[in-house]
């Protein structure tokens, strides 16, 4: 009985901050509106996580203004322009999960969200870009609004 009580007080504990949480990382249409981490990246470091062979790899499959690189993938869109193309809520799906938009894509799912739309960042499985990664990455997309390099 003791224990039975304990554990149903820590699974409540555990629920608050999941409810505090709110609606970050809810899914409206093909969008996520709300920053994850509750505040805007940082660009300079999204650049680093974009060009990162380690990190996020995307030159793999895409090019764009990364004059010093010198290999650049041709699999996929030209980053370039990216900010002008995409509203900032569908740039952070399209980085979450943009399976979710193209079942066949070959992009990998740098944050996915499983199941539940509402389930907080601690209960996910470790994502390849923690939240405050994707909001960096995504602040210097915005930033990507000409076909030329900022
Ligand atoms: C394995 C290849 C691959 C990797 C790695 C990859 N992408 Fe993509 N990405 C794609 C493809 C292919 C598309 C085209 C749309 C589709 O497949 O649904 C795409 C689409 C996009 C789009 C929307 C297309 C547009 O018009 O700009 C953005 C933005 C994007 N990727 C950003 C990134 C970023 C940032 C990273 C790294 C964190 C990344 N991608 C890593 C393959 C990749």
């Amino acid at each position: 009985m003791k224990l039975a009580w304990f554990l149903a007080s820590l699974l409540l504990a555990m629920a608050v901050p999941v409810m505090a949480s709110g609606q970050a990382g809810m899914v409206t249409g093909d969008a996520v509106a709300q920053s994850l981490t509750g505040s805007a990246g940082d660009a300079a470091r999204g650049r680093a996580i974009i060009v990162d062979r380690q990190k996020g790899f995307c030159l793999l499959c895409h090019s764009g203004p990364f004059n010093e690189e010198p290999l650049q993938g041709n699999l996929a869109p030209s980053l370039a322009g990216a900010g002008s193309r995409w509203t900032e809520g569908q740039l952070r799906l399209r980085l979450m999960d943009n399976k979710r938009i193209n079942p066949e894509s070959i992009m990998p799912a740098y944050h996915r969200i499983e199941g539940l739309n509402r389930v907080g960042p601690v209960w996910r499985d470790k994502p390849i870009l923690t939240a405050a990664e994707i909001e960096d990455v995504l602040a210097f997309l915005i930033g990507l609004q000409g076909e030329r390099a900022p």
